[in-house]
């Protein structure tokens, strides 16, 4: 067993880096960081990022901008590597040329984040890694966005890129934006898509529920939605080594997918466009291991690995699907510094309720669950060089 497939390396963690930080201080209506006074009269910065923002934002301080306190999370957690986002609404509020500006600039500062990183003594693993961000708005051109896959490409410890779901403005389903995943693709680069908007505010009704219903609801039906779009449009027909990663466990998207199926098999327009069934293409996917329970896990694991059933036929072939095959596409990860303990507690609850949930996951074994906290991600975002681990 070597060093690297024992890490434990987390790949959903965010940071609003510095120069974003200023942005969203500079600003006085969504998103934004405003100060306000607690009851107490002390005062304190909270965020508001959302559409009908609850509760007045949320608190927001160190964790979410200083590299330190990412780091002092990290070993408080035993997490060895993380791959860090900007969290959401990324760029999507600016006017293009701004977007692209900023993005550029952002790009190169969370390569300066990474590679500065201190290591270890006991063992030079580099910790920390990135997606870049792509300004995805309204009138921006496919070469700017072009451009800007050819920069996170050539920053070495960019792996990937985060984005929302709105694209260039018609979703992510738009072939405008054929040429930018052709990019993506070719620049081996992974797609961390995460969710922002949720769905209707009026879905949610009168009654103060706080953050609870967009975050553990309105996030997952937003991903669902995209994601599905993307399958429909055939993007993994156009671009079959495109590596997708969804959020939160690919939300609703496992359990509905065979009704997914169903339905396309049904549509006079859609039945003869896609080359598989729908299925098949959920195998193609990354899904995160952030769902806090090991029946979630287990369930999106199944419906991972049955997938390749239907590569050729849409008939089920019977018996149980193989976990383990499923598991090979599944990574661990903490959403921090978002959901922090409401009181002070050692370790945060919604990491160990994550790592408990991939230990219990019934049928998958010592080297299934090893794969989901790290050996996954060593291998999806290529932390090995052809000499041995790159990390270490
Ligand atoms: N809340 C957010 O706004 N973003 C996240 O990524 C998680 C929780
Ligand atoms: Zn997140």
């Amino acid at each position: 067993m070597s060093f690297a497939s024992k890490l434990l390396v987390d790949i959903h963690t965010h940071v609003y880096l510095p120069r974003y930080t200023a942005l969203l201080r500079s600003r006085t209506s969504v998103p934004f960081i405003r100060t306000t006074s607690t009851p107490e009269g002390t005062p304190e910065d909270r965020l508001l990022i959302l559409d009908h923002e609850p509760s007045g934002g949320r608190p927001v301080g160190a964790q979410y901008w200083d590299r330190e306190e990412k780091l002092k999370f990290m070993d408080k957690h035993g997490i060895d590597v993380s791959i860090v986002s900007t969290a959401n609404p990324w760029l999507d509020f600016l006017p293009a040329p701004q977007a692209q500006a900023l993005a550029f600039e952002l790009n190169e500062d969370l390569e300066q984040y990474c590679s500065t990183a201190p290591s270890p003594t006991s063992h030079k693993i580099k910790r920390l890694y990135g997606f870049g961000l792509l300004p995805l708005v309204p009138e921006i051109t496919t070469s700017a966005l072009v451009d800007i896959v050819h920069q996170i490409g050539k920053l070495p410890h960019l792996r990937g890129l985060i984005m929302g779901t709105r694209g260039i403005g018609k979703g992510l389903d738009d072939e405008a934006l054929d040429p930018v995943w052709a990019a993506i693709e070719k620049a081996g680069l992974v797609v961390f898509l995460h969710p922002h908007y949720g769905v209707d505010v009026n879905a949610w009704g009168d009654k103060d529920n706080g953050h609870v219903l967009p975050l553990a609801l309105g996030f997952p039906f937003e991903t669902t939605t995209a994601a599905t779009r993307l399958i429909l449009s055939g993007i993994f027909d156009k671009f079959p080594s495109l590596r997708l990663l969804l959020a939160h466990s690919g939300g609703a998207l496992p359990v509905l997918s065979s009704r997914l199926a169903s339905c396309i098999d049904h549509d006079p327009i859609v039945a003869s466009r896609l080359k598989h069934d729908a299925r098949y293409y959920l195998g193609k996917l990354y899904l995160d291991a952030v769902a806090y329970g090991p029946e979630e896990l287990g369930f999106a694991s199944d419906v991972i690995s049955r997938a390749h059933r239907y590569k050729t036929t849409s008939s089920v072939v019977k018996g149980a699907a193989d976990r383990s095959i499923g598991s090979k596409r599944m990574l661990f990860g903490t959403d921090h510094p978002f959901f922090p303990p409401l009181s002070s507690t050692e370790k945060w609850k919604s990491v160990t309720e994550n790592l408990e949930a991939i230990e219990a996951v019934q049928g998958w074994n010592q080297e299934d669950k090893d794969a989901v906290r790290g050996g996954n991600a060593v291998s999806l975002f290529k932390l090995e060089n052809s000499d041995g681990p790159e990390i270490l």
